[in-house]
């Protein structure tokens, strides 16, 4: 058996895009499973990770394969891993100094996996891990979402938005969301209660005494955020500045924090005045969440919502596809394609 594997490699920041080269498979630590990738998905944090854009919060190694998230099946296992079995089939988002699932293998930590919904696909599977761990973390974990409460979900049709409905139904919510007019059918089938076509409607001044805002736009959008959310409401932003609880909880270094204190001061004094809560949240990996989340799924609760599947072979398509922004769901790279 070959030793090798072909990995989407960058070697410096602002790297248009990967170059697929062979390199050593990697060998499982003692708490990891060797995965063999049947596939993974894109998400705009590959991007930002190639520009250099998040080195701020994470800064890597080079050479460094990309990809966050993937479904795939365990052909080794180290010696202290007892939740999984050479032949499962799993899927998950490694932790984020050891990503790397635009290759075909992955060595990832047991408890950043789980056992794949058995009533998906490998390729339904990958549109899953980051974008469900991410809403749920933000839907249930920050802003605990009670039935009846309103909640705008920015940029319904795409990767987040389209989990984010569901998952915010599911609680019991009444949802908002923010798209394109072409996508107004999509998203009311997701369950979103209220559309608003963002090229014509100005959202801050449709939308009054919202509980709950989830952000995932960042700028202008997140500032206004603060106009329609109710005293004691929550705005959780996955694009926003850090803000300083943020950066202590990350366990930043002082100077880092600091500064990351100065440059939130806008959304936190817009916090302040509107007597609500405001939150940056990056998502981390978990194997519990992901269990709920296959739960929900083979309850046929929740499904993955696909733009479109591509090959390996055509990553680099996938991934300027992905870069316009305007996917509708999740972009797909097939490994069994
Ligand atoms: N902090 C974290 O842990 C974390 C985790 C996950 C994601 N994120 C961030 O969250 C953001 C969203 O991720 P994603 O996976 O959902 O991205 P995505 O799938 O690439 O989002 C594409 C969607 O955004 C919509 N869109 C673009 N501009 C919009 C606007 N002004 N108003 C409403 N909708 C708009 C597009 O709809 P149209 O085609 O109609 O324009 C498209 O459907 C990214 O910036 C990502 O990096 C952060």
């Amino acid at each position: 058996m070959s030793k090798k594997m072909h990995a989407a490699i960058i070697t410096h920041y602002r790297q248009p895009l990967p170059v697929m080269q062979p390199v050593p498979r990697p060998a499982p630590q003692p708490n990891d499973v060797l995965v063999k990738i049947n596939a993974a998905s894109i998400n705009p944090i590959d991007l930002k990770t190639m520009h250099g854009g998040l080195k701020f919060l994470l800064p890597y190694q080079f050479p460094l394969i990309i990809g966050s998230d993937f479904a795939g099946t365990v052909v080794a296992v180290g010696q202290n891993v007892t939740a999984f079995q050479i032949g499962d089939a799993v899927y998950g988002r490694p932790r984020k100094n050891r990503i790397g699932t635009f290759a075909e293998y992955l060595a990832v930590d047991q408890a950043d996996i789980a056992l794949k919904p058995r009533n998906l696909s490998f390729d339904q599977a990958a549109a899953i891990p980051l974008v469900g761990l991410t809403s749920y973390q933000a839907l249930h974990d920050l802003m605990a979402l009670q039935p009846g409460q309103k909640v705008l979900i920015q940029a319904g049709a795409g990767g987040i938005g389209t989990l984010a409905i569901q998952l915010a139904k599911e609680l019991g919510a009444f949802v908002a969301t923010t798209t394109s007019q072409r996508n107004f059918a999509h998203v009311k089938a997701l369950g979103a209660d209220r559309v608003i076509d963002y090229h014509t409607e100005d959202f801050a001044t449709v939308l009054h005494d919202y509980d709950a805002v989830f952000d995932t736009l960042g700028g202008r959008a997140l500032e206004q955020a603060f106009q329609i959310v109710k005293p004691g409401g929550q705005v959780v932003s996955l694009s926003g500045i850090p803000d300083g609880r943020f950066a202590a909880a990350y366990g930043l270094p002082r100077w880092k924090q600091g500064l990351l204190r100065l440059a939130s001061h806008r959304l936190t004094r817009l916090a302040h005045q509107a007597q609500a809560d405001y939150h940056f949240l990056f998502m981390h990996p978990s194997h519990t969440q992901l269990e709920i989340l296959t739960r929900l799924i083979e309850q046929e609760r929740l499904h993955p919502v696909i733009d479109h599947v591509y090959p390996f072979s055509q990553l680099n398509q996938a991934l300027t596809y992905a870069r316009a922004g305007h996917a509708h769901g999740k972009i797909i790279i097939s490994f069994d394609a």
